[in-house]
């Protein structure tokens, strides 16, 4: 076993993205192999790294007792980071800082970071402090009950963004909606795709050729590797107190490059015969019954409200109208029967009025996606109208119930 000279950085592994195996002989290792192996990617945070591996330590020493070790990857930051983080090893003998001058990014850093990780179990945690450390434990916890996957969520009942901005939140969301649609195997796992605060087991990624672009490494680990049970725990991403974010366009036009690749590389028939395995019949077919009575609803109050004999509003009023009440009508029976098992544990009017707005949104675009089919497929594949609107309706109902499943009444495996 080579000897490592204290304080020396670790050198940077080179070749393909792939986790090995866990063995004693791995180069840089140097010890015994751990339980638990947490990366901190940074790039400029000078200001922050002390504070996060104080804080990380600290906690981890008490739980862990020694059994575990942090890694710093550091894109060689012009602040130093690296260098502050390497004054800090002779504090904090679990630290282990790399220095990296060949490559940079985010995703990348964070597997360099668990390639010379000796740990069974590999984490990764924002450098900012953005993470609150203390859900580390929890997350910990999860894999410890059996867990291959342990996600930090901002989409749970305890989590949430603390101050962002109705654009970032609506730029969030719509990401994660393109996500579904493009690769809903791998975000209909989690409620929140975009985490950049997760542990997994070691075993579960062992041998996958990982490739990511971007920041959303999370997305690669779950479409590449083999995670079994998927546990989540709700967190605040919390405001940035030094150091500015690295986010730019950039990241965004990244993302769809990276759902793209994982699409096509991880194969067609494997996509579609895994959703069909896992695809909710039971619910689905209950849907389809509440989106029946509420065209029975629709077409009534259309009558009370329009007819020559009753009321006689105008049309585009009536329907306006009728639309709503047959939307609202849906809502209540699809949160009382179809996701009465979800519902049942968010029982607050805020948490139903919140599940009612999402819906409302989720069927209005699913309306205007019915109107888009109809006219293709009666212009260029089938000239019957009535035909065409029955596979709209269809396509609209696909939508409707996939989304809603995802984003109105989340089924996470949580407890
Ligand atoms: N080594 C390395 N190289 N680290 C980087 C790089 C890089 O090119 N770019 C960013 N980092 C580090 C930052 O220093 C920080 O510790 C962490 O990665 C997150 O970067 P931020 O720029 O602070 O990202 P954010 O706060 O906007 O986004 C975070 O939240 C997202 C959830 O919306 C990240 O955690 C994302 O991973 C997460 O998905
Ligand atoms: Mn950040």
């Amino acid at each position: 076993m080579s000897i490592i000279e204290p304080n020396s950085l670790l050198s940077v592994p080179t070749g393909q993205l792939q986790i090995s195996e866990l063995s004693l002989t791995t180069e840089g290792a140097g010890g015994e192999p751990i339980h638990f192996s947490l990366v901190i990617p940074t790039y400029k945070e000078a200001a922050n790294i002390k504070k996060i591996v104080e804080i990380l330590s600290g906690l981890l020493d008490e739980a862990n007792s020694g059994n575990y070790e942090l890694i710093v990857v550091d894109d060689n930051s012009p602040d130093g980071t690296w260098e502050i983080a390497q004054s800090l090893m002779p504090e904090y003998p679990q630290l282990r800082v790399m220095r990296r001058q060949q490559e940079r990014g985010l995703s990348s850093a964070v597997i360099r970071g668990w390639q010379v990780a000796r740990g069974s179990v590999l984490g990764v945690i924002d450098g900012d402090l953005q993470h609150p450390p203390h859900v580390l434990l929890q997350l910990l916890h999860a894999i410890d009950e059996g867990a291959d996957l342990a996600v930090a969520s901002r989409h749970l009942e305890d989590g949430g963004v603390s101050s962002w901005s109705f654009i970032r939140r609506f730029l969030s969301r719509g990401a994660q909606l393109l996500g579904l649609i493009i690769l809903p195997r791998v975000l209909g796992r989690v409620s929140d795709p975009m985490s950049g605060y997760f542990l997994l087991r070691r075993s579960a990624i062992v041998g996958a050729t990982l490739n990511p672009v971007g920041y959303k490494i999370l997305l690669e680990v779950i479409g590449r590797g083999n995670m079994g049970k998927i546990a989540e725990v709700g967190y605040v991403f919390s405001e940035r107190q030094e150091g500015e974010s690295k986010v730019t366009w950039k990241q965004y036009v990244d993302y769809v490059r990276h759902l793209i690749r994982l699409r096509v590389s991880t194969g067609r028939l494997k996509g579609l015969s895994q959703s069909m395995t896992g695809f909710p019949i039971g619910r689905f077919i209950r849907f389809g019954v509440v989106g029946l009575s509420g065209v029975f609803v629709d077409m009534v109050i259309l009558y009370l409200l329009h007819d020559p004999t009753t009321l006689g509003l105008p049309l585009t009023r009536s329907k306006i109208i009728s639309g709503e009440i047959a939307i609202l009508n849906n809502f209540f029976w699809n949160d009382s029967w179809t996701f009465a098992d979800v519902s049942m544990q968010q029982q607050k009017w805020r948490q139903r009025l919140k599940r009612f707005l999402k819906f409302n949104i989720i069927c209005l675009v699913g309306l205007v996606l019915n109107v888009l089919i109809l006219n293709l497929v009666y212009n260029f594949i089938i000239p019957n109208a009535y035909i065409a609107n029955l596979i709209a309706i269809a396509a609209a109902t696909v939508w409707n119930f996939w989304v809603n499943l995802k984003l109105s009444w989340r089924v996470t495996q949580v407890k």
